[in-house]
């Protein structure tokens, strides 16, 4: 009893200690690093098309003769990917990052950290090295999105992409990972929190509470929409029609492959620019799969986020139907086939393994609060040099390719730290 006790209050001290100090380090890093007032930034308008070299090697090949210039396409490189939490996204980031470096494109990234000041709405001022008039090719960290601002450090013919995922589920990964970094979790007593909490979460939820917003309608959320609607306020339609019209493309995480081939389509890239190890993925035994009810309740407490992935369920589907679902159903196997061959040629054990066999710290990927629950890779060996660069990059992880990529980290990194002094 004294032993429970004991360490309930040593969890509790534990939180706000670590609450104060991220709060107070944030606070500071915040006026420490984005000293620009946003207001004084004046409008100039952004050209059709951004500038950009492209590489040679992948240069369309002189068309031969009439017939076959129908089929060739030239591939978009403009491209918003608006990062939603929990939903694969780091796999797709990886492709991206692959996608500019092959293209040579120019991102638009975050300074200093790994996301745009999330929950912060997103301001161009954010943008590493960002200059008004400037124009970048691909923007894709975890930002809160904010379209008119999205819009000016874009050209206009972007394509805006983003993917969803079942809100049961992503509730169920959205309180694990970042249920620690929500205070009014702290006081939820019973060993299985999200059961207790979707037992009354009227009770324990605050709209106010620091940080909240991850445990209801997170997908809405990132979207730059008001999470705490009721899901039949008209509000909600209205931003799910503007989501709608803003977005081309809606992914699934629940039908990845599929959601990149119709990605290669609307975008005419190629089948190798879908190559991906699945990153960032958690060890089996900590996913719940929830029981029918608690799935219910989850479903009706995140009840707009529900909306939301009906309604881009619906519309996904329509895709599949004009692209053809033998067709696809052909090219998902193609997409697993080249996958299961390149895993083959880089992965140490053709499969992920858990942080503490992963040898080389390159590879680590980044872990929620007070465990090492994210999986990564080891890269084999002796692997040829045709394969070697590719493989790689189709395994770092996110954090690392962004170093790679010219992004300097600190407060992320800073963050890291103090966890681990604080050993959580
Ligand atoms: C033109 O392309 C079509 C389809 O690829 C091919 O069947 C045809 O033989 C080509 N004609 C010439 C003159 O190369
Ligand atoms: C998604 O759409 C498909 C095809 O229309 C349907 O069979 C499925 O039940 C839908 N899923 C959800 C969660 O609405």
């Amino acid at each position: 009893m004294v032993g429970k006790q004991g360490r309930q209050w040593r969890s509790v001290c534990k939180g706000l200690v670590l609450g104060t100090l991220l709060t107070s380090c944030m606070i500071l890093f915040y006026c420490l690093s984005n000293p620009q007032i946003q207001h004084s930034l004046p409008d100039v308008p952004v050209p059709y098309s951004c500038a950009h070299r492209p590489a040679p090697a992948h240069s369309v090949p002189h068309p031969k003769n009439v017939s076959q210039q129908a089929d060739i396409c030239t591939p978009r490189v403009d491209v918003m990917f608006m990062k939603t939490h929990k939903t694969a996204s780091s796999t797709l980031l990886n492709i991206l990052f692959r996608f500019g470096e092959k293209h040579r494109l120019k991102f638009a990234f975050p300074n200093s950290r790994n996301d745009f000041f999330y929950p912060a709405s997103f301001q161009r001022s954010q943008v590493k090295d960002y200059r008004p008039g400037m124009c970048f090719n691909i923007i894709c960290n975890h930002m809160r999105f904010n379209a008119p601002e999205v819009a000016k450090v874009l050209p206009a013919d972007t394509a805006y992409i983003t993917i969803l995922r079942d809100p049961a589920e992503l509730f169920e990964s959205s309180f694990h990972y970042f249920g620690r970094l929500v205070p009014l979790t702290w006081k939820i007593s019973a060993e299985d929190k999200l059961a207790e909490f979707l037992r009354n979460p009227k009770y324990y939820y605050d709209p106010e509470g620091f940080n909240s917003f991850y445990l209801k309608n997170l997908l809405f959320f990132d979207f730059g929409q008001d999470n705490n609607l009721e899901p039949n306020d008209p509000r909600v339609e209205e931003g799910i029609l503007s989501i709608a019209a803003r977005f081309q493309l809606v992914m699934l995480v629940e039908y990845f492959e599929e959601s990149l081939i119709l990605l290669k389509d609307a975008l005419c890239w190629e089948m190798n620019d879908l190559l991906f190890f699945k990153l960032n993925a958690r060890k089996d035994s900590t996913v719940s799969k929830l029981p029918l009810e608690l799935r219910a309740k989850a479903l009706e407490w995140n009840g707009i986020d529900w909306r939301l992935y009906q309604h881009f369920n619906a519309t996904f589907w329509k895709k599949v139907d004009i692209y053809g679902r033998e067709r696809m159903a052909r090219d998902v196997a193609e997409i697993r086939r080249r996958n299961k061959e390149m895993a083959t040629i880089c992965i140490e054990g053709g499969q992920a393994v858990e942080a503490g066999s992963i040898q080389d710290t390159s590879m680590q990927p980044w872990q929620p609060i007070g465990e090492k629950s994210i999986l990564g890779y080891n890269l084999k060996k002796n692997v040829d040099k045709a394969h070697r660069k590719l493989c790689r990059k189709m395994l770092t992880p996110e954090l690392q390719y962004l170093s790679e990529l010219g992004v300097n980290l600190w407060i992320t990194k800073l963050w890291g730290y103090i966890r681990d002094v604080i050993n959580w």
